[in-house]
């Protein structure tokens, strides 16, 4: 073992910066011994976000788009609010907005409803090999009703997409490119600027994966060029069950249904039904109303922050990581691109991810292992264990890395 010093005195880079705390999540507050590195898994919420939801069930609770009554007015008024605040936090307009329970459910309505109008016998669907396994399984279930064929983009040995391989793959028979903005079990960045310019010289769509993504990095889809971003509330300081699909208004308007029930439709009749404009012909029955009212309180709260010294400190959080790790026998981290957020992979020499993993929550340090839902990756990379994933927010600080590299060190000295 070297000498690493882990202690927070040795660093002292980015004691200026206004960061929320601890202290705005009630979580974190009430366990102060927990070190939450498992962010890429779901965030902690933030009171804001909590007091938002409470308000609106104890203020504002009806269904939405429905009720003849004030407090239904009101319900759906926070409902199209929520819209306009996700339009606005990642510069689309609110009727490219559809409301989905996450990023996968966003996802597969894509693949469904687009993918199945769209693509015959022998189109093509490109695929990286980073995704995780909702940006997959979708294709591959289209794939199997059109005769479509998934195409898997491979990567360097750094773990970044190989453009070479990529721009060979693309061609003619190319209808759509699906790819990660941030990989969520390397945290490894696609040139998501030289995918799409690549993917629009053949004419075909991109959809971008920003589950990740989105915690970590402003978003601007009008900027960016995609025909589609999805992303989970949960993963971004939001509840669960609620995430969104942002798609081009024209590609949208020319998708069918793809969950019929109430309020997707224009006019029923056993003659024959018509549906509603998008973004409504996307959200069939109740949709989750208090979520987006939460959602909204997120955005507009991480918004507010100084987002450049969020990334700022998390960089510095994971290179404070990545040196600590170099000072440890036997473990290593996959995929070293340059392009990466602030996700660590850690494989051991001798010890099992897992066996390593349970030392470290018997600390109150908790980090995700396994696959991560990206099957393929682990397979292209020979991981058969997995990997270690330490996943940055935030709220992290450096004592939550030098308690984790001390944590480490001592696990190591079992286990190796
Ligand atoms: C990159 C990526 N895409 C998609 C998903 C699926 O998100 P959800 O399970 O919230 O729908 C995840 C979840 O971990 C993810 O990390």
């Amino acid at each position: 073992m070297g000498i690493y010093r882990f202690t927070s005195s040795a660093h002292s880079f980015m004691d200026h910066l206004p960061l929320p705390d601890r202290a705005s999540f009630p979580l974190l507050a009430t366990n102060p011994e927990l070190v939450w590195l498992d962010n890429a898994a779901t965030t902690q919420k933030p009171r804001v976000v909590l007091d938002a939801e409470r308000r609106f069930y104890e203020e504002s609770n009806a269904n939405v788009h429905r009720g003849g009554h004030r407090l239904g007015h009101a319900a759906t008024e926070a409902y199209e609010a929520a819209r306009k605040t996700v339009a606005r936090f990642i510069n689309a307009r609110p009727e490219e907005i559809v409301f989905t329970r996450g990023a996968t459910e966003a996802i597969n309505l894509v693949a469904y409803s687009w993918g199945g109008s769209q693509l015959k016998a022998g189109d093509e669907v490109l695929l990286s090999t980073l995704e995780h396994h909702a940006n997959i399984v979708p294709w591959q279930l289209v794939a199997q009703r059109t005769g479509a064929v998934i195409k898997p983009i491979p990567l360097q040995e750094d773990g970044q997409i190989d453009m070479t391989a990529f721009c060979t793959l693309l061609g003619p028979r190319t209808r759509m490119v699906a790819v990660s903005q941030m990989s969520n079990a390397l945290g490894v960045c696609p040139p998501l600027a030289q995918l799409i310019a690549a993917a629009r010289s053949v004419n075909a769509l991109v959809l971008v994966d920003g589950a990740q993504g989105v915690a970590h990095q402003s978003v601007d889809v009008s900027a960016l060029g995609a025909d589609f971003y999805v992303f989970s509330g949960h993963k971004v300081f939001g509840p669960t069950g609620i995430g969104v699909l942002w798609g081009r208004t024209e590609i949208l308007d020319a998708m069918p249904p793809w969950q019929g029930g109430g309020e997707m439709i224009e006019r029923v009749s056993f003659d024959g039904t018509t549906f509603a404009p998008a973004p409504r012909r996307f959200e069939a029955g109740t949709p989750a109303f208090a979520q987006t009212v939460g959602l909204a309180a997120a955005l507009d709260w991480l918004a507010a922050q100084d987002r450049i010294a969020i990334a700022q400190h998390e960089t510095a959080l994971y290179q404070q990581l990545a040196e600590g790790i170099r000072y440890l026998d036997g473990v290593r981290i996959v995929g070293t691109a340059p392009e990466k957020g602030p996700i660590a992979s850690l494989v051991f020499g001798r010890a099992h991810p897992y066996d390593v993993a349970q030392f470290l929550d018997e600390r109150d340090i908790a980090v995700r292992v396994g696959s991560h839902c990206a099957g393929p990756l682990m397979q292209s990379l020979g991981l058969s264990q997995g990997t270690l994933r330490v996943s940055l927010a935030l709220y992290n600080t450096q004592s939550d890395i030098d308690r984790l590299l001390a944590a480490l060190q001592d696990t190591l000295e079992l286990l190796q």
